[in-house]
């Protein structure tokens, strides 16, 4: 398959075109996806392009991050579009890995994570962060990038990467991409191809609901009772919610139940249909 920009597969053809890029002193900013690329994707890679000379995107549908029963084998897997698609962007690299370049015959290494890792996705998907956590480690030592772009859509995906690269004493500075939204407010998500006409129409309330909450909250509305709120709004809209929740910004750690004292995220995860999607905003505790 010819593809419209240099594309690599093997770790040691990827190292060889990114040790010519740093002996001519280039910077190398990184944005990792599993593809099915859309214009959120395309907004990271614009971001990376603004800080470093050249700019690297992976594709991989990491399989350490699905359970069995997931939408593994269904996550859709457009590779000739997203490569039109990185290119126009001006990328330079698409590293594309293979399952055997990632995990190789005999791979038993896995990390794990508490912190920002413990609850919210972690409670449907308990396996998740470890898979993540993992394929970044290696994607990041595999990039070595100056900078690595992530998308907040994934809040707590972000902070539990920034985590990872405290911990492990990872040089890459983890830049957080602002989530790009619809005209009417749903978060681009590539699992949104999944959601049909009637659930798409649904969908859209999901950032109705958490932008009410955030606003409750900014007016100084008891964190408790504005939780109740939305999470009763959450319900009466969609098929099933694992979460509707504020949390500390920082860290994700439960806030108490009276109006904020410290910058917020409000997050949710629900399910329309068959589509599982989530959400995040800001709430900012009131100036006064
Ligand atoms: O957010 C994603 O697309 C994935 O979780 C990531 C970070 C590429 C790891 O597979």
């Amino acid at each position: 398959m010819t593809l419209p920009l240099p594309a690599v597969s093997a770790v040691s053809d990827l190292r060889a075109v990114l040790a010519r890029w740093r002996a001519d002193g280039l910077t190398i900013g990184f944005v990792p996806t599993m593809g099915a690329l859309h214009a959120g994707h395309i907004a990271l890679v614009s971001q990376a392009l603004s800080r470093c000379d050249r700019v690297v995107a992976s594709i991989f549908v990491n399989p350490a991050q699905f359970a069995p029963g997931e939408d593994f084998d269904a996550y859709p897997r457009t590779l000739e579009a997203d490569a039109d698609r990185l290119a126009a962007a001006g990328c330079h690299l698409l590293f594309a890995p293979r399952a055997r370049d990632m995990y190789p015959e005999g791979f038993v290494t896995s990390i794990t994570l508490k912190g920002p890792a413990e609850g919210l996705e972690s409670a449907a998907r308990p396996h998740f962060f470890s898979g993540v956590a993992t394929v970044v480690a290696k994607l990041l030592n595999q990039v070595r990038p100056d900078v690595a772009v992530f998308g907040e859509k994934d809040y707590q995906q972000l902070l539990v990467i920034r985590r990872l690269a405290a911990d492990l004493d990872l040089e890459t500075v983890i830049e957080a991409g602002e989530t790009v939204r619809e005209p009417d407010g749903l978060a681009l998500s590539s699992r949104n191809a999944y959601l049909s006409p009637a659930d798409r129409q649904r969908a859209v309330r999901l950032n109705v609901i958490l932008a009410d909450f955030a606003a409750q909250l900014e007016a100084g509305a008891g964190i408790a009772q504005a939780e109740t709120a939305a999470l009763d709004a959450a319900r009466a809209a969609f098929d099933s919610v694992d979460y509707v929740t504020a949390r500390c910004a920082q860290t994700l750690a439960p806030l108490g139940p009276g109006p904020l004292d410290r910058p917020a995220r409000v997050l949710a995860a629900v399910r329309v249909g068959h589509t599982r999607l989530i959400d995040n905003c800001a709430a900012h505790p009131s100036a006064d």
